[in-house]
């Protein structure tokens, strides 16, 4: 078993890395993490996931200039003004993706657990069945289970010595991206990692101490 000091010591020291060296990450450790991730827990064991792996440069590309197109779509909407100086960051940024030797697309499938179907046989009339559909529409399932093997994916990069950044942003392109990529329809492009041997050392704003996110019922 990994002590608890290094486990912690890896989880603490992963940041999210936007800048990569010009070096090619060797496929056989791209497959070796996304093995590794798919034992992350998941609703039913259904598995719902798929993980593309691009490393064709012009694909990466054509994906950077289809989440710009729609970064700038947004960005020129005069209700942008809300976000102040942090605009023109996100026009710049939001494609940063495109320096990334790889990057692998996410797509989640449909999972439908025993609690779905009743739900779904017992129709929209039912106002109890209605609120736990919305219930559960909201802690969807599939969405969960598919974060929880990103998470695995990136703490597994991250001890491979890889940097990533899991990106829901590109989700504003998902229409575009899922042509790229040749999506079938019943799955949904959700998330994009780009992944890279890191060419930068973050600094972190660290995280909210453990007393302002705890709550005990003794
Ligand atoms: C669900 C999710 C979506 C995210 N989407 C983006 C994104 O679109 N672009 C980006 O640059 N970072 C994205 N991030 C990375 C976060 O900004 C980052 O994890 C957070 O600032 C904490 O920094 P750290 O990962 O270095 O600890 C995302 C992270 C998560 C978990």
């Amino acid at each position: 078993m990994i002590k608890m000091e290094e486990f912690g010591e890896l989880i603490k020291t992963r940041r999210s890395i936007r800048k990569f060296q010009d070096k090619p990450v060797p496929e056989d450790f791209l497959v070796k993490a996304i093995e590794l991730a798919a034992w992350a827990p998941n609703g039913g064991n259904y598995q719902p996931w798929k993980f593309l792996i691009i490393t064709n440069k012009e694909l990466i590309h054509k994906m950077g200039d289809a989440v710009k197109a729609k970064t700038e779509i947004m960005a020129s909407w005069p209700e942008a003004v809300i976000c102040g100086g942090m605009l023109e960051r996100w026009k710049k940024t939001s494609d940063f993706f495109r320096g990334a030797p790889a990057c692998i697309a996410v797509l989640m499938g449909r999972y439908s657990s025993i609690a779905d179907q009743v739900l779904q046989a017992r129709g929209e009339t039912d106002p109890v069945a209605r609120e736990i559909r919305s219930y559960r529409q909201l802690g969807n399932s599939s969405l969960q289970s598919v974060a929880a093997a990103i998470t695995y994916l990136v703490l597994i990069f991250h001890s491979f010595g890889l940097g990533t950044t899991w990106m829901a942003g590109p989700q504003q392109a998902k229409k575009e991206i899922e042509q790229l990529l040749d999506v079938p329809p019943e799955w949904d492009f959700v998330d994009l990692i780009p992944v890279g041997y890191p060419a930068e050392t973050p600094k972190t704003a660290g995280r909210k101490p453990v007393s302002e996110v705890i709550q005990f019922f003794r």
